[in-house]
């Protein structure tokens, strides 16, 4: 075909064609200054601070949470082995697992398919809180069994009227039973976990010398500041304390930051990572009995007795209580 014949169907294409603006380059646009007031400006994060701990009340016990949003940072570790030293000082403790995991079960010996009433029961028939209960192998150390149906709960209690008080219904008749009552939570914010912060009166806080440790505790810090002003204004802190501690450059730096932001607020020395506390429950056994003189054991009864003083409970074992 001669060029002449060409029909100028391209060219009549092009001509209809909007014109769109050009996208400037990347590395003209990052040059290009822009009005300042349009631009948001990451501001220095703000102190930590966490709500003071109130008294526990006259004959009833003190309802401890342990919490951290982060995962896989001690929690149930922590529930379980606390638990029990603080049960062989000869305090009264019930463990309550709150977490659809139900990994306290596992941890302290029980069969979980052998249990009929669990952390559900509890929540749903505060008028059978006491058959809900379940003893150890540890004497004086009870448990309320978290287990899958707690999954299901969360999405029944939804549209439930008072459904962050279910758990403190559930509890309100075991209080004058025990010293301690120690709720394992999973990490995550559902309304199982709400209903654990409306039932508190403190909360104890683990947290893994990890990089984002700061961030998890401010993210924290805000929930708990939520619950005291809308669901529980006796909500406070009791303690925080590092866990699975290595001796890195990275854990010691972020257990320096933790120290500097709480001071007093942390438990010394941290939980060292020590291979016969992860072994622990494996055996259906607490670390004061599988390993008492490895460094977790040590660092859990340190731990364990710490929080007893801090709880005006360390002379009261042994038959102190009523
Ligand atoms: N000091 C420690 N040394 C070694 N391993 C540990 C230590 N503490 C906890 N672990 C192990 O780390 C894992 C996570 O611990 P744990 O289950 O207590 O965390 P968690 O915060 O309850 O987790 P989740 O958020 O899933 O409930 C477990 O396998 C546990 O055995
Ligand atoms: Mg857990």
């Amino acid at each position: 075909m001669q060029e002449s014949e060409r029909e100028p169907v391209i060219e009549a294409e092009f001509e209809e064609i909007e014109s769109v603006e050009i996208i400037p380059d990347r590395a003209e646009m990052l040059a290009t200054p822009g009005p300042a007031d349009e631009i948001s400006i990451a501001r220095p994060r703000p102190s930590i601070e966490l709500p003071e701990p109130p008294k526990t009340r006259p004959g009833m016990a003190r309802v401890i949470v342990c919490i951290n949003q982060k995962g896989g940072v001690g929690k149930t570790t922590t529930v379980i082995n606390v638990g029990a030293h603080l049960a062989t000082m000869g305090l009264k403790v019930l463990v309550v697992d709150c977490d659809s995991q139900g990994n306290c079960a596992t941890g302290l010996g029980i069969d979980k398919s052998k249990v009929s009433n669990t952390t559900r029961t509890l929540m749903l028939q505060p008028e059978n809180a006491a058959q809900c209960r379940y003893s150890t192998l540890i004497d004086g150390l009870h448990l309320v069994v978290g287990d899958r149906t707690l999954v299901t709960l969360e999405q029944e209690l939804v549209s439930e009227l008072g459904r962050e008080r279910r758990l403190t219904e559930g509890l309100a008749q075991l209080l004058p039973h025990y010293d301690i009552i120690l709720i394992d939570t999973p990490p995550s914010l559902g309304i199982v976990t709400i209903n654990a912060l409306t039932a508190a009166d403190a909360v104890i806080i683990p947290v893994q010398t990890e990089y984002f440790a700061l961030e998890g505790l401010a993210m924290l810090a805000t929930t708990l500041r939520e619950v005291r002003s809308r669901l529980n204004p006796r909500l406070g802190v009791d303690a925080v304390f590092l866990t699975m501690h290595a001796p890195t450059l990275l854990n010691g730096q972020v257990a320096g930051q933790v120290r500097e932001t709480l001071g007093e607020m942390v438990v010394e020395p941290p939980i060292r990572r020590n291979i016969r506390v992860a072994e622990a429950p494996s055996h259906g056994i607490p670390i004061h009995l599988h390993a008492p003189q490895s460094h977790g054991g040590k660092d859990y009864i340190n731990l364990a007795e710490n929080l007893a003083l801090r709880w005006g409970l360390a002379n009261r074992g042994n038959g102190g209580s009523d």
